[in-house]
């Protein structure tokens, strides 16, 4: 499905998936999920891709999921089903998944980072999830996979209590894997693309299922798990105010 604030290019094996939101520093809306997911699912069907790249604009990777959209999946009583269909695409890409983060990484726009198997961040970078805040609860199987990278301690500093954290405590906590300047982080993203894009492409692909294979359930069941509590706390009076204090606050 075709998004014009999804980009997608395939060049030298790498697959760039550029969110491109700018006004709205990259707020994620159900048809950029669907264009984000069709162009991973791309990936896993093209021989000629290798390596993709999740890529967002200057000083937005992503401000996570358009709040309005909560507003309507409230109504609806669910997390959306493009957006479920979206993580388990995430979840169970078939090829090495890198993101170079520059600035706003909001929600879904730090939680998507942990099915990443390669993240390079600006140093002005800024990791947040506010799902408390707005009376929701984690998802993307962060709930799962954020412990297992950083410990529970500062899993729960970032779900539950929804503190910020910079680029070099998230390298620091295993979340990371490199850490430049805003000027360097497209180049040094594309680097990493190519140096993964150039190893042997079936070891490559042995050697990170090996690595991800025996979680892929876990995961997908936390996916659910997770959407389950989210649409009760979406139908919640807490989070119906929490969203309209957002909207109404222009
Ligand atoms: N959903 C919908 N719109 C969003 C958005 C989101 N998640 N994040 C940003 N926007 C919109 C703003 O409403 C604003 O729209 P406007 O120009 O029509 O007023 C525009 O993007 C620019 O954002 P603004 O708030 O002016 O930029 P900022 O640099 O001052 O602050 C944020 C950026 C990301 C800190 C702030 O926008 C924010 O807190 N967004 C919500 C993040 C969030 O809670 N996401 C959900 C996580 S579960």
């Amino acid at each position: 499905m075709a998004c014009d604030e999804v980009k997608v290019e395939v060049s030298n094996g790498v697959r760039v998936i550029r969110m491109d939101r700018p006004d709205k520093k990259n707020a994620l809306t159900i048809p950029m999920y669907d264009a984000i997911a069709e162009a991973l699912r791309g990936a896993n069907d093209d021989k000629e891709t290798r390596v993709s790249v999740l890529l967002g604009v200057p000083g937005a990777f992503s401000a996570g999921n358009d709040i309005n959209d909560f507003s309507k999946m409230a109504l609806a009583g669910a997390l959306g089903e493009p957006i479920v269909a979206f993580l388990d695409t995430l979840a169970t890409s078939e090829k090495p998944l890198i993101a170079g983060v520059d600035g706003l990484a909001i929600g879904i726009g730090t939680t998507m980072l942990f099915h990443c198997d390669y993240v390079v961040a600006s140093d002005r970078s800024l990791f947040k999830t506010p799902f408390t805040d707005l009376a929701l609860v984690p998802e993307a199987a962060s709930t799962l996979l954020v412990p297992r990278i950083m410990g529970h301690a500062r899993a729960f500093e970032l779900l539950c209590m929804g503190e910020a954290f910079d680029a070099v405590a998230f390298e620091k906590a295993g979340a990371v894997n490199k850490v430049v300047s805003a000027d360097e982080l497209e180049a040094a993203t594309m680097e990493a693309a190519a140096k993964i894009a150039a190893k042997p492409v079936g070891a490559m692909r042995l050697s990170r299922h090996l690595m991800r294979n025996a979680s892929v359930d876990d995961i997908k069941g936390r996916i659910r798990e997770e959407a389950e509590a989210f649409a009760m706390q979406l139908r919640s009076a807490e989070a119906q105010a929490a969203f309209a204090a957002f909207l109404n606050k222009k």
